[in-house]
């Protein structure tokens, strides 16, 4: 079978090795891809936002399934005109991913549901905005609705801040708003597969979203990962089932939109329970790296069964019950505006160790690897205990030299 695999982050490259190893693949393409990507995969020049443009290469290169990674194309309905063509499709339409797209969206979603959330209101202008904030205690959590690359969300400690975070909302006008409590308590990520119908679990994972060590500094996509997220027990798991994850699969279903996918739920384990933070239509980067080296079966197989509608049938996904941690390396500058065309070495002796580089912001410069991006590289490996893991991939990044990159040197302390 061959497959397009949209993306160019350390995530899609994890996707992409892992399809590689599947003795069902055909070709794989990959648009825009990076050098990393291009071990496993032909880079294409295909633009997602020119859904023509997509559905005509397909149809050229007998593609059957097209796995899209980030977000935006998903919001923006790709997978509703390459489903209407009869292509197999990794990844949610229009309307379900909404669950990311709008914070909005989930949160009425949630409310008519009675699926366990921070208490919000909504607001559309500046005064409504105000006024709603009186209804809620410090911290007050301040998140624009649409997506915003994890920029989105402010935690405001005084009432100054949460003025201060109004005001640069709506300075520009007219803004979608969501007023929400603070949730105290650990965050863990949860993924699902569904086919709209079926649901199987899909794993654990914590992420490490502040730049720096001892999670200061601002946010960034995140800086490193691991899996499981021994936190989240069975009997937790059972619970973000039965009271979030299904009861959301189920209300879009009978909507008559039913989610296609793998689908993140950023949870907050409250003292009175798990409660949703947010979705996101998509595997998250860097929990995919970690996901994937975690994943025993064949990942072609299980998207082709999201996709196709037959999960409920199918194998569900097996795990190593091995931990996997993942460091990422990013340029000087992140996340702010990170340098680029830094040196990079060691990757292959870093491999050597046993521990997978993923790559993300590289670029091929006079036949070198250099930086092209924030995040570089995430150095993901795998051992019988976390602290294992956590050894292996420092043991890994110590091999890579990057003079104009900086990564966190306590990805996993929480567990730990
Ligand atoms: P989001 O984009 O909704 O995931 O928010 C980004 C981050 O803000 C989350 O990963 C949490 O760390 C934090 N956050 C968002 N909403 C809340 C909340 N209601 N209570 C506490 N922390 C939150
Ligand atoms: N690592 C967070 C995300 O992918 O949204």
């Amino acid at each position: 079978m061959n497959v397009l695999l949209l993306g160019s982050g350390a995530r899609e490259h994890a996707l992409a090795w892992k399809l590689a190893q599947s003795p069902k693949l055909g070709k794989l393409f990959a648009a825009p891809g990076n050098p990393g990507i291009a071990q496993h995969a032909r880079l294409v020049q295909i633009d997602p936002a020119d859904h023509r443009g997509t559905v005509d290469f397909c149809l050229k290169n007998s593609v059957e399934l097209i796995v899209i990674g980030p977000e935006a194309p998903l919001v923006d309905g790709l997978a509703d005109n390459l489903r209407t063509m009869g292509f197999c499709v990794f990844g949610p339409n229009k309307v379900p991913a909404q669950l990311e797209g709008s914070k909005g969206f989930t949160k009425d979603l949630c409310a008519r549901h009675k699926i366990p959330t921070a208490r919000y209101s909504k607001a559309s202008d500046k005064l409504g905005a105000e006024a709603a904030l009186e209804d809620f205690g410090l911290p007050v959590v301040i998140k624009a609705d649409g997506l915003a690359a994890g920029k989105g969300v402010v935690i405001a400690q005084t009432p100054e801040e949460a003025q201060g975070a109004l005001e640069a909302l709506f300075a520009r006008g007219k803004a979608d708003v969501v007023i929400e409590e603070f949730l105290e308590g650990e965050e863990v990520s949860f993924f699902a597969l569904t086919d709209g119908t079926a649901i199987v679990p899909f794993g654990s994972a914590q992420d490490h979203k502040r730049v720096g060590d001892g999670d200061t500094g601002p946010n960034t996509g995140g800086m490193g990962a691991y899996s499981p997220a021994s936190i989240l027990t069975a009997e937790l798991e059972r619970r973000v089932i039965d009271e979030i994850v299904a009861p959301t699969v189920r209300a879009l279903a009978k909507q008559g939109h039913p989610y296609s996918g793998i689908l993140y739920a950023g949870l907050m384990l409250t003292a009175d329970g798990p409660k949703l933070i947010e979705y996101n239509a998509r595997f998250g980067d860097p929990e995919c790296q970690v996901l994937m080296m975690r994943l025993e079966n064949d990942l072609l197989d299980l998207m082709c069964s999201a996709a196709k509608g037959n999960l409920a049938e199918s194998e569900p996904p097996r795990f190593s019950d091995e931990a996997a941690l993942t460091v990422v390396m990013a340029a000087n500058g992140y996340p702010g505006t990170p340098e680029r065309g830094g040196a990079l070495a060691g990757i292959e002796e870093a491999e050597q160790l046993g521990a997978r580089v993923f790559q993300a912001g590289t670029a091929e410069s006079d036949g070198k690897l250099v930086a092209d991006g924030g995040r570089v590289l995430a150095v993901t490996a795998s051992g019988k205990t976390l602290k294992a893991a956590q050894e292996a991939a420092y043991a890994a990044v110590d091999l890579i030299d990057f003079p104009t990159g900086f990564y966190r040197r306590d990805i996993g302390w929480r567990a730990l």
